[in-house]
């Protein structure tokens, strides 16, 4: 399968233009799955409890999920994409994944980072897989890339692709954590982040970019630059998720031994 990464650099408080960016960048090119930033509509740096109001969305009928299904509609592809959902149980740091035929799930980040402690609901629900452009799909947000568990339930549910909507802002930081994700779980992981700044409420935000498709021995296929918008597509050998053998006795799954895990600290 091609899995398409694009890197944008969203303008706060412009979802339509941003939206109509990340198409064009895009339609440039041929991908069964895209992936798009966290929040790559709205923008990032929310200043208060109104303003994340005023551009959260429910889905699937908000603009941004419906516009991302006639895209993949347009273009035959499945995308996954970040974007602040409005639900009744609250407002969370959410990601879609719509295809053709529609939206197909929603995953509602479960580690938040930074300010958004302050206006989004951590996720609910448990991790989950889907699948999408023949591929078993998991998603994870972000800063979901520093913890393990995150990539480890996405591959013991199955997923092939780990696709990471992101605003990442510490250089570096999840193009390592991500190759280890992708190696100690056999995954692939693509990670589609930002670029740019963002200044509000008197506080900078910079983008690092560096978007990164990995493979499932932790080899990067493909990485982009740290400052520019741009996209790129790689062909995939899904195959290579299925296999979680390391040498003839040794198998990256099922030679855990979760009984002697410990998952909470001692209380
Ligand atoms: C992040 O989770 N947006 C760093």
């Amino acid at each position: 399968m091609r899995i398409g990464i694009a890197q944008t650099n969203p303008t706060f408080g412009q979802p339509h233009r941003n939206l109509d960016l990340a198409c064009g960048l895009m339609e440039h090119h041929r991908a069964d799955l895209w992936v798009l930033p966290e929040f790559f509509a709205s923008g990032y740096q929310f200043v208060d409890a109104e303003e994340v109001a005023r551009f959260a969305e429910p889905i699937p009928e908000g603009e941004t999920t419906q516009e991302l299904i006639r895209f993949a509609r347009a273009q035959d592809c499945s995308v996954v994409a970040g974007l602040p959902e409005a639900a009744p149980t609250g407002i969370y740091n959410s990601a879609v994944l719509v295809c053709p035929l529609g939206h197909l799930t929603t995953y509602r980040k479960i580690h938040l980072f930074g300010a958004e402690k302050l206006f989004f609901v951590p996720g609910d629900r448990p991790f989950s897989v889907t699948h999408a452009a023949g591929a078993r799909v998991g998603i994870m947000i972000c800063f979901d890339h520093l913890f393990p568990e995150a990539a480890r339930s996405l591959a013991l549910l199955g997923a092939d692709v780990i696709a990471h909507p992101s605003n990442l802002v510490i250089p570096g930081l999840a193009q390592r954590t991500t190759v280890v994700r992708a190696l100690e779980n056999g995954v692939f992981v693509a990670t589609a982040n930002r670029v740019g700044s963002e200044t509000r409420g008197g506080k900078e935000l910079r983008y690092t970019g560096e978007s990164q498709v990995v493979d499932p021995d932790g080899v990067t296929l493909l990485r982009l630059s740290a400052n520019r918008v741009e996209a790129a597509v790689v062909e995939v050998d899904l195959a290579r998720a299925r296999v979680k053998a390391l040498t003839s006795r040794n198998d990256k799954l099922a030679d855990r031994r979760p009984e002697l895990y410990t998952l909470a600290p001692a209380a």
